[in-house]
């Protein structure tokens, strides 16, 4: 039985093949609609989300099986104190795989320790997002026909932002993939991004605080929100959350075939006017997390589909 905590569980092979099979079910969607029929998808959300949990739940329902779970602590037993090993161990009797959400890092690892079936991580505080990655990447390869030889700038809140941590542990894996480093000072990406996967990698990588000097080498732009629940005081929040705001202004610095990718839920580091410049790929990318979650289901409950 495998589970997905980081998006280093799969070899650069095995993802290739997840990403195939992503893009077969997003050719030939009536060819899997059964294919998880009997089967149920436990999502186990401890954190707010509209995404990851819908988008488990959708996957599910299009290949023919049935969903549970919950969508905060409050209602469920946590709230009475119950503990994560407990929970999954209770749940193991009722679905068949199931994603979780928590947010304390390690959360997810801890439940598969105690799991009878597969869980994957849903995003665990600021540590990991791995099924947001594979929807970056299935996103980046079907956008620009490759994984590697681009340069991505990654902006906004690198410093609590789990999806680029996960991301760039995912991007090192390719070729010439140079990283332009965006973000305000107190936001930097962590030292031991920086340090132990970056340069210990002989990733080739700058740091800068403005977007406008980074923009016209970019191939991608992965904004990301200043996240307002991870930072301890109001006051620092307030004084981040509009550092970044990117309009049509500042995308005339920006080739004609830079794609823009966000994870979402957005506040305001994307202008609204930029949605439809047609390098905005953030509403593309919410559907390539359905297929490529249909493809995660898939591949860790061992289903074939001929
Ligand atoms: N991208 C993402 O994780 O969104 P949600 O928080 O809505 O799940």
């Amino acid at each position: 039985m495998r589970h997905l905590m980081s998006p280093l569980d799969f070899s650069v092979e095995e993802l290739d093949k997840l990403l195939n099979l992503a893009n077969d079910i997003e050719a030939n969607p009536e060819k899997y609609a059964h294919a998880c029929a009997g089967k149920k998808i436990a999502t186990l959300f401890y954190e707010p989300s509209t995404r990851t949990r819908l988008s488990f739940e959708a996957a599910m329902l299009n290949l023919g099986g049935s969903v549970l779970g919950f969508s905060s602590a409050d209602s469920s037993s946590a709230a009475k104190g119950e503990s994560v090993s407990d929970t999954i161990r209770v749940i193991s009797c009722y679905a068949d795989i199931c994603a979780m959400r928590h947010p304390k890092e390690g959360a997810p690892l801890v439940a598969s320790m105690k799991s009878r079936i597969p869980v994957i991580n849903a995003g665990d505080g600021g540590h990991q997002h791995p099924t947001q990655t594979l929807t970056d990447l299935l996103t980046i390869r079907s956008l620009k026909g490759r994984l590697g030889n681009f340069t991505i700038g990654l902006c906004g809140d690198l410093k609590f932002g789990r999806t680029v941590h996960s991301l760039i542990q995912a991007l090192i894996r390719y070729p010439n993939v140079n990283f332009v480093l965006i973000s305000p000072e107190e936001l930097r990406i962590p030292d031991n991004i920086r340090d132990d996967v970056l340069r210990k990698n002989n990733q080739n990588f700058k740091e800068v605080v403005r977007l406008e000097d980074a923009m016209p080498e970019l191939d991608l732009l992965y904004m990301t929100r200043v996240q307002k629940e991870r930072f301890f005081n109001e006051e620092d929040y307030v004084r981040m959350k509009d550092f970044y705001i990117l309009d049509s202004e500042k995308l005339k610095l920006a080739k004609p075939d830079m794609q823009i990718l966000h994870p979402l839920p957005r506040v305001n580091e994307i202008s609204v006017e930029v949605d439809d410049d047609p390098r905005a790929a953030y509403f593309k990318q919410v559907q390539y997390g359905v297929y490529v979650r249909m493809a995660l289901i898939l591949t860790l409950l061992e289903v074939e589909v001929c």
